[in-house]
């Protein structure tokens, strides 16, 4: 399996949310392995990409139930920030299915991999910050 930059720095220092990235890191490995391949089939890469996207709808409810469940502050803003990551890929699923080319398939994935590391990197690390921080808090 192929790792992205998703998987190669994502750890936040949550467990289960790390545990999720891993999946959605997996996810985008399929994609990437679609486009890969010598054989190019639009039809496989179009599979990935639905999957891919399925996936990150179901992270993002996840990763949305478990920010009310400790109360995070942000959550409405990360929610929204969640609903235009999901409308961007969406619609560059739908460029690739009107021009299915490797080309063009491999432009859609560089653009969600750049989305989806950008997130989890910035926003889900103010989380896991967070969480971090509220530890020390009840500690001391
Ligand atoms: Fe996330
Ligand atoms: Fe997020």
């Amino acid at each position: 399996m192929t790792r992205n930059n998703l998987n190669a720095r994502r750890n936040l220092g949550v467990k289960a949310l790390d545990r999720d990235h891993d999946a959605l890191s997996d996810h985008l490995g399929s994609l990437e392995n679609a486009l890969g391949v010598s054989d190019f089939d639009p039809g496989e890469v179009e599979t990935a990409l639905v999957e891919l996207l399925a996936h990150i709808k179901e992270h993002f409810e996840r990763e949305e139930s478990w920010m009310r469940r400790i109360n995070y502050p942000g959550m409405r803003f990360h929610a929204k920030q969640h609903q235009c990551l999901i409308e961007a890929i969406e619609e560059f699923r739908q460029a690739f299915s009107s021009n299915p080319t490797r080309d063009k398939g491999e432009y859609v994935y560089s653009m969600v991999e750049d989305l989806l590391v950008e997130h989890t990197l910035k926003a889900d690390r103010v989380i896991g910050g967070f969480v971090g921080y509220r530890r020390q808090i009840f500690q001391n």
